[in-house]
């Protein structure tokens, strides 16, 4: 699925030497370069509404390449190539008075180019961006808008953003990004699913016990106090991320792999699950918040003391039992969870099959565990087959599990999972298939609003865990209720 440009592009960098620029975007750009994929005639716009920025861009992108790329990657004789693709731009994307005359003047003779506008700027001010951008006519039929989560806060301030772009924008212009949806193992659990006659067969509430989707993180605030403590993990992991790969594993097969049919199989998982409201919110949700504790053996401090604020409720951490209201997925609980400071980071879909009807062996055969499929998508990329198979090593009979393992980190030569250039490529391209669609960011809110809101209302403290634990008690807690355990994928 790899994408191919053939005709060359104008990439818009709004907030071009921000974060998100210079760790992500631009490496993404610099290593399609290398990779020769970037078409002759090109161009990057990289905006930025300084003077000081605008005069030292190159030198900021380079210093950056240094600092964030992989060891090796970087090298100043291909960076020097590269550069001549890159075009500074001052403007100031909220304000038509500063820099819009002299940045409407870049596109002229360009009109046939596709204009690719990325909004790497606070959602607060892309409908300020999009106006602008169609006040200087620069919106033109090949023209597309990249934006970033978080779109919105709940599902009111999400509509109200949208609708701002979709004034200047059609639907199908809008490229709106999860960066999970980047990852090869996601693209492959796509393959896994449509293109196995096997899974085919097996993938529903007879042969499933339990889906477990897990997104486990080691790192804290990372320098984003004031965004983390207003939105929480529920907004900024389980709304976008946790909530894609649900979609993606529970989704029926598209007629065909289109932007537009795959999307619209998510759309009606996040529509068929389960409200969790009222009382329900206690029983089936989980909030935690760390405290101080060891992660790999190096004392991290607390939240409240990364924060540098005694009072904070934030949640750091969430666990949900969900359940998807359809023919496919009855009586199946998917288990979510995501959590920062936890003990290891590791991203992951454990499959639970449930056990054979019947089991015909001795007692001292061993006991059967039910097979598991296990799709990794951190730190490596892997998946693996959970299955019984007999102890060779024993003349009589002694059941064992053994795993057939796929690490796509070692089997595919020279692969290299890099979501954002992916996506990126994709934006470029046209392709669809792996942003998000309106109706979908708007399901997922409408599913997790209540939640959040019985929190607030009920003033659910969140339950404490030691940084470098999985979570709080509660979460362990709220499996054994089922009868059921997380699952520690290294064990
Ligand atoms: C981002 C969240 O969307 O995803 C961050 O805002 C989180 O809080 C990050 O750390 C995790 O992404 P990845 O690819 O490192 O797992």
């Amino acid at each position: 699925m790899t994408t191919v440009l053939d005709k060359p592009f104008d990439l818009i960098l709004f907030g071009g030497t921000g974060d998100l620029s210079l760790r992500k975007l631009l490496p993404s750009m610099y290593r399609a370069f290398m990779e020769d994929e970037i078409p002759q005639g090109s161009r990057i716009l990289v905006c930025s509404r300084k003077q000081k920025d605008f005069d030292n861009t190159l030198s900021i992108i380079e210093t950056a390449f240094k600092k964030f790329m992989l060891k090796d990657e970087f090298c100043a004789k291909s960076f020097k190539q590269f550069a001549k693709y890159i075009q500074p731009a001052m403007v100031d994307v909220a304000d038509y008075q500063k820099g819009w005359g002299k940045f409407v003047t870049f596109f002229e003779g360009r009109e046939s180019i596709p204009r690719i506008f990325y909004l790497a700027i606070i959602p607060s001010i892309y409908g300020d961006c999009c106006e602008n951008l169609d006040r200087a006519n620069l919106v033109t039929d090949d023209s597309r808008v990249v934006v970033e989560k978080p779109i919105g806060y709940d599902q009111n301030s999400a509509e109200a953003i949208n609708q701002k772009i979709a004034n200047h924008f059609k639907e199908e212009q809008i490229y709106r990004i999860d960066h999970y949806l980047g990852k090869e193992t996601v693209q492959n659990l796509l393959a896994l699913r449509f293109s196995n006659s096997l899974f085919e067969q097996f993938w529903d509430s007879k042969s499933i016990d339990h889906i477990q989707i897990s997104i486990n993180e080691q790192v804290g605030l990372e320098g984003r106090a004031e965004f983390y403590d207003g939105a929480g993990a529920m907004r900024d992991m389980v709304q976008n991320h946790l909530l894609q790969l649900l979609g993606l594993v529970a989704m029926e097969s598209p007629n065909k792999m289109g932007a537009d049919n795959i999307r619209t199989e998510k759309i009606k998982v996040l529509q068929a699950l389960r409200p969790i409201t009222g009382d329900d919110v206690k029983k089936y949700t989980v909030r935690g918040q760390y405290v101080a504790g060891n992660v790999e053996e190096k004392l991290e401090p607390g939240y409240l003391e990364e924060l540098g604020s005694g009072t904070s409720q934030t949640e750091t951490f969430v666990a949900i039992r969900a359940n998807i209201d359809n023919w496919r997925w009855a009586q199946v609980p998917f288990y979510l969870r995501t959590g920062k400071r936890l003990k290891r980071r590791s991203a992951e879909i454990v499959i639970q099959f449930k056990n054979v009807s019947h089991n015909a062996f001795d007692a001292d055969a061993g006991q059967l565990v039910p097979n598991r499929l296990i799709i990794q998508l951190q730190p490596e990329e892997r998946m693996q087959l959970l299955l019984m198979a007999k102890d060779m090593t024993q003349l009589k009979t002694v059941l064992k599990p053994v795993k057939l393992d796929l690490n796509f980190t070692e089997s595919s030569s020279g692969f290299k999972s890099f979501g954002y250039k992916r996506l990126l490529l994709d934006a470029i391209a046209g392709n669809a298939s792996l942003f998000i669609h309106r109706d979908e960011g708007s399901a997922a809110w409408q599913w997790v609003d209540p939640i959040i809101d019985y929190w607030k209302e009920n003033n659910v403290v969140p339950d404490l865990y030691r940084a470098g634990s999985w979570g709080p008690n509660e979460s362990d807690e709220l499996l054994a209720a089922d009868k059921r355990e997380w699952i520690d994928i290294e064990k």
